[in-house]
């Protein structure tokens, strides 16, 4: 679309992006979520997060990281002293993905192609709202971002730079934190998680 198409429907970039996602037929994935879980957060903002892709309550409510994983990821970014409400918050895959156990949705990961058909939207998000640090929640957002596929360790705590100027930062997925089975792994993973936190607030 040109410039002045876009500006004749009046919407702001980002809320075009939206609308235009709610349809997105991009991927089969699409067929059995119940909808579109676009990103959420100011058009400016100066931190972006990116998930996996949304869970069973994201997926019914339309909106990310609100569910057990937004738990941990609002806990732990207020804790870093930086503000929910001033981040933009997404997700590499747009529709949840799971197998139907029972009454149960089972989370299941996101492929390769699927991730590589969803990064469209992921690149215009970042492309509308610009900003100056990109935070990878997991090894899914990660593969997103770069195109590369690494173990978290390997790229974890420094900043990797991107165009533009901006920083990509690299930690855990909260929801790989609450998968934990043992106790201390989890706190230790958990202290982790906020560290690299406290880390995006210096950078910011
Ligand atoms: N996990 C994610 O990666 N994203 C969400 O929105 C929720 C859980």
């Amino acid at each position: 679309r040109g410039r002045e198409e876009e500006a004749a429907d009046g919407l702001p970039p980002l809320e075009r992006l939206r609308q235009e996602a709610a349809r997105c037929t991009r991927c089969p994935l699409y067929c059995h979520a119940t909808q579109t879980v676009f990103g959420e957060g100011p058009d400016q903002a100066a931190i972006m997060f990116v998930g996996e892709q949304p869970g069973d309550t994201e997926d019914l409510a339309g909106r990310p990281f609100i569910g057990p994983a937004g738990q941990v990821f609002d806990e732990a970014v207020t804790g870093a002293g930086i503000e929910r409400e001033q981040v933009y918050v997404t997700n590499a895959v747009k529709h949840f993905k799971y197998e139907k156990r029972g009454k149960r949705r089972i989370h299941m990961r996101p492929d390769a192609g699927e991730v590589a058909h969803c990064r469209w939207w992921v690149a215009q998000e970042i492309e509308i709202v610009r900003p100056r640090i990109v935070v990878a929640l997991g090894a899914t957002a990660y593969l997103s971002l770069t195109g590369e596929s690494r173990p978290i360790a390997e790229v974890r705590g420094m900043p990797i730079p991107m165009q533009e100027g901006r920083m990509l930062l690299v930690t855990t997925h909260p929801s790989a934190i609450l998968r934990m089975p043992d106790a201390e792994l989890k706190a230790r993973s958990l202290a982790a998680f906020r560290s690299d936190l406290l880390g995006v607030k210096r950078l910011h």
